[in-house]
């Protein structure tokens, strides 16, 4: 079967529109394009940085909720936490004996979260973070792996041991590709048009959460930095404000940029914060009630993570099963 996977971690209280355009509206989209999907909380790789426990199990929850909200459907996907798949950490182990430390090394994000607190501080977790992620993937057999942008150089890594594994041991994993959508591969910090949108920014004013009261949102984007000039187009590199707000408006409208910017011809900025600012108050809105209407009901939630774990642990026993004979294992009995 052809199959897609994807995961969103389960470190903050909402999702944000970066993770919803970059990644999760992708999901929704190719769960009729796949024959099975999977869409999983690495809660593994939450706690790679230190985590509240009440909260990263509320989180945990609250993910999913936001994941049937958007659209996510548990009768054509298999909706999962990642660590009630013991098997993922399983095959993480073999797979990290397949790594240079060289290799790891020169993982991006690691130098990236790693250098506010130092490297003594950071912890070994951080550091092998992206060799869990390739178990995440390479356990399913999957094809095509939906995110943003700054997954790309994971998915090179799961992409290079999947073919060492099945080069030395003979072909055992498919090897997966990212599906990266460019327009919305990366959206960006409101306030920072050329950073990327991020939870981890040094301050919140241009970011988006999804939950977060559709007032405060709106005030956020009629806050966003636009730049110099008044013309409104598309240009990544003279217009990166006007541009982050033309595909955020294009997105949750479905229209296209192109349209868009034929519409704002002798308009001000001021016209297209007003609009995107709308479109997202209209997006919003209905999806906070469907939220707050799952979490009142968890039995549901966690009917559907039983039912994920059971149908995923089936898949990822058989992908176990297959590495530890190739690699030589003793079978236990
Ligand atoms: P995470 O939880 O940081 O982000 C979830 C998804 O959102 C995308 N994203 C963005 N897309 C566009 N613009 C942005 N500003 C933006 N910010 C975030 C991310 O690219 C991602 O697709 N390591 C992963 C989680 C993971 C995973 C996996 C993903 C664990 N195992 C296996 C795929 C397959 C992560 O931390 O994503």
């Amino acid at each position: 079967p052809r199959r897609v996977l994807s995961g969103i971690q389960p470190t903050s209280d909402s999702f944000h529109l970066g993770n919803y355009l970059g990644a999760v509206r992708q999901w929704v989209a190719l769960q009729d394009d796949f024959d099975e999907a999977f869409y999983f909380i690495p809660d593994m790789h939450a706690i790679t940085m230190p985590q509240d426990p009440a909260q990263l199990r509320e989180r945990t929850l609250r993910s999913v909720a936001q994941l049937l909200a958007l659209g996510v459907d548990p009768e054509r996907s298999t909706i999962y936490v990642q660590s009630h798949i013991p098997e993922i950490a399983q095959l993480t182990w073999v797979l990290q004996c397949l790594t240079g430390f060289g290799e790891a090394s020169r993982m991006t994000q690691f130098k990236d979260k790693s250098s506010k607190g130092g490297l003594e501080s950071a912890s070994v977790g951080l550091f092998t973070y992206p060799i869990l992620q390739a178990a995440d993937i390479v356990a399913f057999d999957v094809d095509e792996v939906p995110v943003g942008e700054d997954q790309r150089q994971h998915l090179e890594l799961t992409r290079d041991l999947a073919q060492r594994f099945n080069s030395r041991y003979g072909e055992t994993f498919v090897v997966p590709k990212a599906r990266i959508v460019s327009e919305y591969a990366k959206i960006y910090d409101l306030q920072n048009p050329t950073a990327k949108m991020s939870k981890s920014a040094d301050s919140d004013a241009g970011l988006i959460n999804l939950l977060d009261d559709p007032k405060r949102s709106a005030k956020k984007i009629r806050s966003a930095v636009t730049d110099s000039g008044s013309e409104i187009r598309f240009d990544r590199e003279e217009k990166p404000g006007v541009s982050n707000l033309l595909t955020i408006q294009a997105a949750l409208t479905g229209r296209s940029v192109d349209e868009l910017v034929e519409g704002y011809v002798g308009k001000q900025y001021g016209h297209l914060k007003v609009d995107t600012a709308d479109a997202l108050t209209e997006f919003v809105t209905p999806l906070r009630g469907r939220v707050e209407e799952l979490l009142d009901d968890r039995a549901v939630l966690h009917e559907v993570l039983a039912a994920g774990a059971a149908k995923a642990r089936t898949t990822a026993a058989k992908t176990l099963a297959e590495v530890y004979e190739k690699i030589g294992f003793q079978p236990a009995t």
